[in-house]
């Protein structure tokens, strides 16, 4: 049987260098939504290398439908991602968590809730590309991830260009990463890592309370900050002008 160890969460605001504490009953509990889990275990832990070998995933298989396929990363107790299932029937989601602590109570609410359209995957966005077919994803959610303030940590960043590589051998045409944060540190290293990885930069905001975004679904960590009067900050990246969207598909 597969073991779920809990680890650190990483941040200030994110609870910096506390261990959380493993959840009663993991095991089990995962075992009940394991019907919701798309196996993604990978023997090789370097994530260099683990993605020479591909293990890919057939959505036909997993969602009986060719609905488009759209990921949040880190999606933590999946606040966002259920609400965001739960509006698009028309759509299909996949959420990522490395976490099996917080994994398993957003498996739960899908469950509760009887979503068919969201599956999740127990993995680090790092192996990503082992799984994922390439250029299969619509859209790619990055909602509050882990700022990682020190320098040296600073390759764990979802937006660090390791990552962004990765996001593009999976995103579809026309596809669009969406972040949020509230890390106003984190938010300028992503503008400059999509920038300098060739994405194009689109509807940047710096409170995205004041820009009154029609359709903002708010995730646990947003509400939290919203509440203490933070600012929101949200950008769109793609990597193709959509001006030239029509031309290309001709
Ligand atoms: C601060 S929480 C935000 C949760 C949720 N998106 C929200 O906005 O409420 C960040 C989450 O990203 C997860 N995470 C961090 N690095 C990750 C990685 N490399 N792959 C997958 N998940 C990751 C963490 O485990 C954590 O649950």
């Amino acid at each position: 049987m597969v073991k779920y160890t809990a680890k650190f969460c990483i941040g200030t605001r994110y609870g910096i260098h506390m261990r959380m504490r493993r959840k009663k009953n993991l095991e089990p509990r995962m075992e009940a939504v394991s019907d919701l889990l798309i196996p993604c275990v990978s023997d090789d832990l370097n994530f260099s290398t683990a993605a020479d070998v591909k293990d890919y995933v057939d959505y036909r298989a997993l969602f009986g439908n060719d609905h488009p396929v759209f990921l949040e990363i880190g999606c933590g107790k999946g606040q966002f991602i259920i609400e965001t299932a739960k509006r698009h029937p028309e759509n299909n989601y996949i959420a990522v968590e490395k976490i099996a602590n917080v994994l398993v109570t957003a498996a739960e609410n899908t469950k509760k809730e009887g979503l068919t359209n969201l599956l999740f995957m127990k993995t680090g966005a790092e192996y990503l590309n082992r799984f994922l077919p390439p250029h299969t994803i619509s859209g790619i959610y990055l909602n509050f991830s882990t700022p990682f303030p020190k320098k040296s940590h600073r390759t764990h960043r979802l937006t660090h260009r390791r990552f962004l590589e990765i996001y593009r051998t999976i995103m579809a045409d026309h596809a669009f990463i969406w972040q949020k944060t509230d890390d106003a540190g984190l938010f300028a290293f992503s503008i400059e890592e999509f920038s300098k990885s060739g994405f194009v930069l689109q509807n940047i905001s710096l409170d995205l309370a004041e820009d009154e975004m029609e359709d903002n679904i708010v995730t646990e960590y947003e509400a939290r900050f919203m509440e203490q009067g933070l600012p929101i900050y949200r950008l769109e990246a793609y990597l193709s002008d959509p001006d030239t969207w029509e031309e290309e598909s001709l």
